[in-house]
């Protein structure tokens, strides 16, 4: 058997052609073979671009500058001047940043004894057990002293606790107070790198005029290479109105998109901006809508004290 196998390598094989002279058999051959000719240059190549390589493995990196400045007089601390080293947090703005456009202040807080905030549940007290002395209160502001503000004439029904007093005081902000934040503007720089390619751009304009961008402003049309945003447009274009949203906060997405086809020259690459609202879903409020958190300043008075 394996003999025969093996012997049959040496046999020698042709093909016997049938001309069939029927121009039907003959013309449908043909449109099979150029339907499979057809789809390669016109789908893989024309439409797909299967020829191109992709590169999505893009490098980016993002610096941001705030500009603007805002007043405010509040009865706590009076007139202040808010300028982008106040209202940006953190300073250097990467992936993520922070403006303030409201606050709730707490001024002159010290370390002392004082109440714990009625809003905290655990601060509850009947009598002095409830206030066990060293221990700290669950979501509150310090440790227990082992007193219960109860018998007090001005009674709070909770411990006396050590930590920064007067407490936190928390109630709703009637409206924002950084009130032109709306017309802060930021500059995003943005460079992109695509490594396959060695190529590289950035989203703004390739100028020695440094007048240039002191005056621009992003433009789609007219100027898509100044990346100058005022903070109202921003949050227009998200679809919300900048003062809705100055009071309790908001998160915005800004994705900037850069979709290039190479082949078309370094002209053709072009950055697109677009911005989304991120706390909100299905545009009805909740209570996840809005954005805030907590921030302190010290300082030390005369005596040498915290404050
Ligand atoms: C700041 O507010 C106080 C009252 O809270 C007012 O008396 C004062 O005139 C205000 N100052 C300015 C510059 O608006
Ligand atoms: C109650 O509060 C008033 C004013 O806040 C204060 O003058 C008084 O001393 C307090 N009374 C007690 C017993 O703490
Ligand atoms: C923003 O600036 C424009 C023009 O400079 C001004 O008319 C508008 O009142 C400003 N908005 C606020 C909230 O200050
Ligand atoms: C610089 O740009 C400004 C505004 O874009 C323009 O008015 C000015 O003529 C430019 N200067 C030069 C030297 O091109
Ligand atoms: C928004 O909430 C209200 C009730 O709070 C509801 O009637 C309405 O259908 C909601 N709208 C959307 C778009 O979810």
């Amino acid at each position: 058997m394996a003999e025969g196998r093996f012997l049959s390598l040496f046999d020698y094989k042709t093909e016997k052609y049938i001309v069939a002279k029927n121009k039907r058999v003959g013309l449908l051959y043909r449109l099979i073979q150029l339907s499979i000719l057809g789809y390669i240059i016109g789908w893989v190549f024309i439409r797909k671009k299967g020829y191109q390589e992709t590169d999505e493995a893009i490098q980016s990196s993002i610096i941001t500058k705030l500009k603007g400045v805002s007043v405010t007089n509040t009865s706590e601390s009076g007139l202040l001047v808010w300028g982008p080293e106040d209202y940006v947090i953190p300073p250097q703005g990467e992936a993520v940043l922070f403006i303030v456009t409201n606050f709730l202040e707490t001024p002159h807080q010290r370390l002392g004894h004082c109440a714990e905030s009625i809003k905290v549940l655990d601060g509850h007290c009947r009598d002095e057990e409830d206030c066990e002395e060293g221990k700290m209160v669950v979501a509150g502001h310090g440790e227990m002293s082992g007193r219960c503000l109860r018998q007090d004439v001005n009674s709070t029904g909770t411990c006396e606790i050590f930590g920064w007093c007067p407490i936190e005081r928390k109630f709703k902000p009637e409206g924002p107070l950084l009130k032109n934040a709306e017309n802060f503007t930021i500059y995003i720089k943005n460079f992109i790198h695509f490594p396959k390619f060695s190529f590289s751009k950035s989203n703004v304009l390739e100028t020695t005029n440094d007048s240039y961008l002191k005056k621009c402003r992003y433009d789609k049309e007219v100027s898509p290479y100044c990346p100058i945003f005022r903070l109202g447009d921003i949050t227009q274009q998200a679809g919300y109105k900048f003062q809705d949203m100055a009071t309790f906060g908001g998160s915005i997405g800004i994705m900037i998109r850069w979709d290039c086809d190479l082949d078309k020259g370094y002209d053709n690459c072009n950055p697109q901006y677009s911005f989304t609202r991120l706390d909100i879903s299905h545009s009805n409020k909740t209570i996840t809508t809005g954005f805030n958190f907590r921030h302190t300043r010290y300082f030390k008075n005369a005596a040498g004290r915290e404050v």
